[in-house]
């Protein structure tokens, strides 16, 4: 993060007005699996605005490579339609787009053909000289997973992955999946550990480019008044949500159908999440020290129930419903879907952390797709004053009922209408001693008007850079997956249903009950309402 990186950013002089005054970043990017819409929806426009912005310089080539045969004119039209469409600029400008696209290049790669990786290199050693920039690259792999290895040893092969480290010359991104299971994820580490050290490699989380994640640790360490509080003494329990109203993206259901919620969601976005919530501060602000105590995290993450599996997590899966008042269909009729599928679109689990801070107190984690609304929050629910010395009421307008007393919770809402909001009681105005419960809102829109960078930017920035704090180290990737891997098995041994849910609520009624049984209900998160 900023002011550890391996670069400074002095000031410079004579840059264009418009632009940030900042030492623009340079190395060539090369994208492979360019074809896919991750470059057109994400990669290219976060780079279009990074250029804009003045943190990637002019000529910084950037050359997307993929199987199929493409001119360099066919690349660039289908680029400029996904940055007009998804860049955060406004419109985009033809003399704008004439300056970004000039170092946009198209190469043709079968990834499993080591020989042609040498003719590759020519290639893009040709293009680096034209541009006048040489001496760091980036390799972005965009590609399906099962193409990461012979990737990455089609670029050894070729001499292109320098030995000895530490210069930076090379970083490799990987996108996810990486691994299915905790075996798969130890294979693929072990595999492309005998050809990268860790420091060339860069697992993207997409969710950690987000502002609002950041913010959790510089509003946790940044602010006295709060940290004293976050642990066992004073919090009854953390409920994470990670809400999709959509279903299954079309085009995706093959890939989805393989995985499921808790491998696409919660292992990764989601432990995350926890592990910027539950870690404790780090020595030093700097990747080493942060990921340092995520690992801790996750090494003292554990089933919030004993026994059985069914004891503490649950699987759903949303059938026919409805969504944003539409008709939904159910799961299993989304394309590319078996019929009989019982993979999950849905899980929720109660969780531990082992550990001085945390022990005792619930983690309750849940995500899903088809639910009412998308919308991701941590609420950290404090427990409540030691004596109820007053009624508590509710109102809508000037109708008010009496109601159970409140807890106070912090929540912070990392997307949509980024805010952090805390819910206190104070005294309903009036001739009676009643509590009413009130949000004292941060929210991001009214506190910068800027508006918030896409979690791209952030990222390929920071690769760029050199910085890897926002990217998961491989013993991080190895404990969550340390974790999730048992919930995995029993579900699949059983082969047993999930259990149904109408698209459009919020999950099936196992998980309701994994709060209730407590006398805890979740939350009805939602971005429309400040609560
Ligand atoms: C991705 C998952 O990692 O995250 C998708 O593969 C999911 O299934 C997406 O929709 C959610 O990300 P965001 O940023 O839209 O919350």
């Amino acid at each position: 993060m900023a002011g550890m990186t391996s670069s400074a950013h002095p000031i410079v002089s004579g840059a264009d007005p418009t632009r940030p005054a900042v030492n623009p970043e340079e190395a060539a990017i090369l994208i492979f699996g360019a074809s896919g819409d991750l470059t057109a929806r994400k990669l290219l426009p976060a780079l279009f605005q990074l250029w804009k912005e003045g943190f990637l310089s002019d000529r910084a080539p950037i050359v997307g490579v993929a199987r199929r045969d493409k001119s360099d004119d066919e690349f660039r039209n289908e680029m400029r339609d996904g940055v007009s469409q998804f860049a955060r600029t406004g419109a985009l400008t033809d003399e704008d787009w004439a300056k970004f696209s000039q170092r946009l290049y198209y190469r043709r790669l079968d990834f499993t053909q080591e020989e042609a990786f040498r003719a590759f290199r020519g290639q893009v050693e040709e293009l680096e000289k034209s541009s006048g920039v040489s001496g760091r690259r980036i390799v972005y792999l965009a590609t399906s997973p099962d193409l990461f290895l012979s990737s990455v040893e089609g670029l050894g092969k070729a001499g292109m992955i320098p030995h000895g480290n530490g210069d930076g010359s090379l970083r490799v991104v990987f996108e996810k999946p990486f691994g299915h299971d905790l075996a798969s994820a130890q294979k693929i580490s072990h595999d492309l550990g005998r050809l990268l050290t860790e420091d060339q490699i860069y697992r993207i989380d997409h969710y950690l480019g987000k502002e609002t994640v950041q913010n959790i640790l510089l509003f946790r360490f940044g602010n006295s008044i709060f940290e004293p509080l976050f642990n066992r003494t004073h919090i009854d329990h953390v409920q994470i949500t990670v809400a999709e109203s959509q279903g299954i993206e079309r085009g995706r259901g093959g890939y989805y159908d393989e995985s499921g919620a808790l491998r696409d969601v919660l292992q990764n976005h989601v432990l995350q999440l926890l592990c910027l919530v539950a870690m404790e501060p780090p020595a030093l602000f700097d990747a080493k020290y942060i990921r340092d105590e995520k690992l801790k995290v996750l090494q003292s993450l554990a089933p919030g129930r004993p026994g059985d599996v069914s004891n503490w997590a649950v699987a759903g899966q949303y059938a026919d419903g409805t969504s944003d008042g539409e008709p939904a269909r159910a799961y299993r009729k989304e394309d590319r879907v078996d019929p009989k599928s019982n993979r999950e679109t849905f899980v929720a689990m109660e969780c531990r952390i082992d550990n001085w801070r945390w022990a005792g107190v619930p983690f309750y984690l849940r995500t899903g797709k088809r639910l009412p609304e998308r919308v991701s929050e941590i609420a950290i629910q404090f427990k409540l004053p030691p004596l109820n010395l007053f009624t508590t009421v509710e109102c809508e307008g000037d109708i008010c009922d009496l109601v159970g007393a409140r807890p106070n919770t912090l929540i912070f809402r990392i997307q949509p209408r980024e805010a952090i909001s805390l819910k206190i009681m104070t005294k309903r105005v009036g001739m009676q001693y009643q509590l009413l419960p009130v949000a004292m809102d941060f929210e991001y829109e009214s506190a910068f008007s800027k508006g918030l960078p896409e979690a791209y930017e952030r990222l390929l920035l920071d690769v760029l850079r050199g910085d890897s704090t926002l990217f998961t180290r491989s013993d991080e990737l190895e404990a969550a997956w340390k974790f999730c891997t048992p919930v995995l098995e029993a579900w699949e041994k059983q082969n047993r249903e999930p259990e149904f849910y109408p698209a459009g609520t919020w999950g099936p009624e196992g998980s309701t009950k994994l709060l209730t049984r407590t006398g805890r209900n979740w939350r009805s998160p939602s971005s429309k309402k400040n609560h």
